[in-house]
């Protein structure tokens, strides 16, 4: 408990003073090598102004890549006027299990033309279609402004399927596909973003990928997470724990 307290105070003071103090990481660093056999490496600080001195492109990918990693996803959508359309989406969260409900965050539409969101908006239906490593590069060019009439479907060569008279379309190959009903839009006015949320309808998946307690193996499924907007992880089950109760809390000194 004492080196964890120490330890923890080195890490507060190094924030407080935002400056990181050679002497204060050797010091840290020694703290460090006991907790597990991890090291601090020497943190670099990014502060809001260099964010915002940075290049559109370096603020693009530092920011996109901040959250950690994504879920990769591909929605599919369709309109009397314009067809199929599908868009890979990294942005897909949960909202709540009861009723069931996910979002995705929708760039700005005020200038740029969104099929997507246009869509959604004609007809109220969308599907959530998970990324597998086969589809990656497709799926990844999903992405280009292709006119309203081309279907990414087609134009990456991705099949799709109606499945059970639901009036949006599904990949076909997907090994893990939601429909959803749109029930609100969350405008986010400090960027002019939308969250589009919807109710989940169905969800289509693998026998043997789903155990009896409800859990998805998403490793097991080949499914892959995003980093920014163009790097793609593989994923790995690597632990699992009981809910989290104060009365079983372990002890982390050893
Ligand atoms: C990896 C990746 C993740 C993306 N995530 C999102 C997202 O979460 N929200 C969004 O609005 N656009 C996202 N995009 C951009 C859309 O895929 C892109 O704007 C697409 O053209 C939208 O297609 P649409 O006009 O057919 O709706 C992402 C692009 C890539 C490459």
């Amino acid at each position: 408990m004492l080196v964890r307290n120490i330890w923890l105070k080195g890490v507060l003071k190094l924030r407080v003073l935002n400056v990181p103090d050679s002497a204060q990481l050797v010091g840290i660093k020694s703290q460090k090598d006991k907790f597990r056999g991890l090291k601090i490496r020497e943190m670099m600080h990014i502060s809001k102004d260099k964010i915002q001195n940075a290049t559109h492109k370096y603020r693009l990918n530092l920011i996109n890549s901040i959250s950690g990693i994504k879920p990769a996803n591909l929605i599919g959508t369709c309109a009397q006027s314009s067809g199929n359309n599908l868009a890979i989406i990294s942005s897909v969260v949960h909202i709540g299990s009861n009723p069931p409900l996910l979002g995705f965050i929708m760039r700005p539409t005020q200038e740029v033309r969104r099929d997507t969101y246009a869509n959604i908006m004609e007809n109220g239906c969308f599907t959530i279609n998970h990324i597998h490593e086969n589809l990656i590069e497709r799926g990844h060019y999903t992405s280009v402004k292709f006119p309203s009439e081309v279907s990414e479907f087609d134009a990456c060569n991705i099949e799709h399927e109606f499945l059970n008279d639901f009036p949006a379309p599904f990949v076909k190959e997907s090994l893990l596909k939601i429909s959803l009903r749109h029930v609100e839009t969350v405008d986010i006015k400090y960027n002019q973003t939308l969250m589009i949320i919807g109710e989940v309808q169905d969800i289509y998946v693998p026998e043997g990928n789903l155990d009896d307690r409800g859990y998805l193996n998403l490793g097991e499924m080949g499914n892959v997470g995003i980093g920014g907007l163009n790097i793609y992880y593989s994923i790995k089950k690597i632990a699992e724990h009981p809910y989290a109760r104060l009365s079983e809390l372990p002890c982390f000194d050893q």
